[in-house]
């Protein structure tokens, strides 16, 4: 940020601002500033997910995904308390003709620290109302959202605001940065709002954009970045305020292949290392096969799409 264009007082969380974290138990800090490739060790899963075939080969559409999920009720290993839960998720719009749509029929998640489950399926079958739901960003229309056990149901707007700013770290499927700042000011902005030093978020700021690759573009606003480029602020934005809770809705669709795998890995790292739940909505099967559990959101019930990742490498 220059002196010229200093930073407006922020009353309260922004739309868009939705990335974030909380206190200390998960930490980006340090080794994962390393801006070579890859950011985090590989993984087994993500040695078994990826294998040698290029992001475009095995990058597939809809239409390729087979009907063939059973119907599952996914939960985490016993005795360890979710991260995020969902219970009986209802959400219905109101259509253009007084009808309600249902989109979540009874959805059943819960995701585990550390644990990465992905989501696919079909355009408009609810992926990301899905993800606004468990983000606190929407509410259900029935069901039951729980952040660390705690009922979302039961947290007035100021608690729900914190834990957007303070335990989730959203990457929007279009990015919503802020136009009038810049990549630096982006990425601190959730940390300010939360309270941290301007020191400390700069300097934090300036370590996440080096890790996807911006280091050169730190005082670029959006307009001057390209879509890729966006969209690597905006992942650089979600992982601020170390989120409990990361939640990807298409982070890649922007991205080359090499761009796009060096954000995965760092999506992943920060998951597996630092112990964030992660959901990850994709089209990327190749991606989708990195998480622990693959599910398939369709006719507003999650479902296993182990079959349709048959014939990836394994
Ligand atoms: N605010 C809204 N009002 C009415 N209908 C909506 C609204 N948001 C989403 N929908 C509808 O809900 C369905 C699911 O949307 P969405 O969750 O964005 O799907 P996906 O992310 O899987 O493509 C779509 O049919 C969409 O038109
Ligand atoms: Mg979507």
């Amino acid at each position: 940020m220059s002196s010229r264009d200093p930073m407006p007082r922020v009353e309260g969380p922004t739309p868009g601002l939705d990335g974030v974290a909380s206190e200390g138990t998960l930490s980006v800090d340090g080794p994962s500033v390393d801006t070579t490739l890859p950011l985090a060790a590989p993984s087994p899963d993500a040695a078994r997910s990826v294998g040698t075939r290029s992001m475009d080969e095995v990058r597939t559409d809809d239409a390729a995904i087979s009907a063939d999920a059973a119907y599952v009720q996914p939960v985490p290993s016993a005795g360890v308390t979710p991260v995020v839960s969902a219970r009986g998720v209802h959400k219905a719009y109101m259509g253009g003709d007084g009808q309600p749509i249902t989109v979540l029929d009874g959805v059943d998640l819960d995701v585990a620290p550390g644990e990465a489950v992905s989501v696919i399926g079909q355009s408009g079958s609810g992926k990301s109302t899905l993800l606004h739901v468990l983000g606190a960003l929407d509410l259900p229309t029935a069901g039951e959202v729980r952040v660390s056990g705690k009922p979302l149901a039961g947290m007035d707007e100021e608690a729900l605001a914190r834990l957007r700013c303070g335990t989730t770290g959203f990457v929007f499927q279009f990015h919503h940065l802020l136009r009038e700042f810049t990549a630096l000011e982006n990425v601190m902005m959730p940390q300010l709002i939360r309270g941290d030093a301007p020191r400390a978020a700069t300097d934090r700021a300036r370590e996440l954009l080096a890790a996807v690759g911006l280091e050169s573009r730190l005082h670029h606003k959006p307009s001057q970045l390209s879509g890729g480029e966006q969209q690597r602020v905006a992942v650089a934005r979600a992982l601020a305020n170390r989120p409990l809770i990361l939640l990807a809705d298409e982070p890649s669709g922007n991205l080359d292949p090499q761009t796009g795998t060096r954000l995965h890995d760092l999506l992943f790292r920060v998951c597996r290392d630092e112990g964030a739940a992660m959901v990850l909505v994709t089209h990327d099967l190749a991606l989708a096969a990195r998480a622990d559990r693959v599910l398939r959101l369709q006719e507003g019930h999650l479902v296993s799409a182990a079959e349709s990742l048959r014939g990836l490498p394994a």
